[in-house]
């Protein structure tokens, strides 16, 4: 029967207690990637969450490695008559806590390593192409829609264009513009997307269509308006008066809006947004302008509080 050799504590190796601090990183990395899609201000606060979970949950891992190894003290000379060479403990016991890096610290260590990198691999082409479009500014580009004078005042015209001439006919966009005349010495228009308010179909003018009088410049076409009553989707009926307020059906906001410059007596349409009424009309009209929103979402009032965060589009 072999002697009984009793192990000292110093010897184990060294084992970490059970910690939240993983389940606080993996929150933080849930919560950063939702504010991926969300918004710039979750995604941030994300981070910062993983980022200190993840400092306490090494700080842990690494708290109690022999990297400060005190010798140990060898023990005195036993007194008295001397034990039977098969008692008492190994004459050498195999310490390991005499090794500079234990081997259980390693694996666990490249195996956290080899795990984050895996997961880096994986993660960051989806992350690239998530985050990318929002940097290269897709679609938010003005567009040269033509010179003033094609612009009948009083009446709307179709106006038809590539927003990303790369992209080719898949980007074609359709607003209806209008000119106003002269407010405060700067040529008034009103801009409006055929995007209905309540599910997103293309709404159309309810009212013929000059064709003798269409126009094309490059990739932009004008086909003006003889006489309009407004506009109306064929999706559900919803309606839309001339200043693209709802007059009945479904759609839950106006028609949303672009804005719009003028360069060397040019038109330009720039970055569309949201709109909720207006009131008056024409050069005069008074637009209730908001965050560009999804189709179907109230802007205003007690039933835009269902939709508090607006993700990047
Ligand atoms: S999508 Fe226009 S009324 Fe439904």
């Amino acid at each position: 029967m072999q002697p009984h050799s009793p192990v000292d504590p110093q010897d184990q190796p060294h084992v970490p207690g059970p910690s939240l601090w993983p389940v606080g990183f993996a929150v933080g990395v849930v919560v950063l990637l939702v504010g991926l899609i969300v918004s710039w201000w979750i995604a941030g606060l994300g981070a910062l969450v993983a980022l200190a979970f993840a400092f306490l949950w090494v700080r842990d891992l690494t708290v109690g490695t022999p990297l400060t190894h005190t010798p140990e003290v060898p023990p005195e000379s036993p007194t008295g008559p001397a034990l039977p060479a098969t008692d008492g403990p190994a004459a050498m016991p195999l310490s390991l806590s005499d090794e500079r890096f234990p081997r259980s610290k390693f694996l666990e260590l490249s195996t956290l390593g080899l795990g984050g990198v895996i997961g880096g691999i994986v993660t960051a082409p989806a992350l690239g192409f998530m985050i990318a479009p929002a940097f290269l500014k897709q679609g938010q580009k003005d567009h040269d829609l033509g010179p003033l004078s094609d612009f009948p005042e009083g009446r709307y015209v179709v106006a038809t264009y590539m927003a990303d001439a790369a992209q080719g006919e898949v980007s074609r966009r359709t607003a209806y513009v209008r000119f106003n005349g002269q407010q405060n010495g700067q040529p008034s228009f009103s801009v409006i997307s055929n995007h209905c308010a309540h599910l997103g179909c293309p709404v159309q003018p309810n009212g013929p269509l000059d064709e003798q009088n269409k126009k094309q410049h490059g990739d932009v076409t004008l086909i003006p308006t003889i006489s309009i009553a407004g506009f109306g989707c064929p999706c559900h009926g919803g309606q839309y008066d001339t200043e693209g307020n709802r007059t009945s059906g479904p759609p839950v906001r106006a028609l949303d809006r672009y804005s719009f410059s003028i360069r060397n007596g040019r038109l330009f349409i720039g970055k569309p947004f949201s709109v909720s009424h207006v009131d008056g009309a024409g050069a005069s009209a008074q637009i209730h302008k908001w965050k560009l929103s999804f189709p179907g979402e109230p802007v205003s009032g007690l039933e835009s509080w269902l939709y508090p965060i607006q993700p990047p589009h």
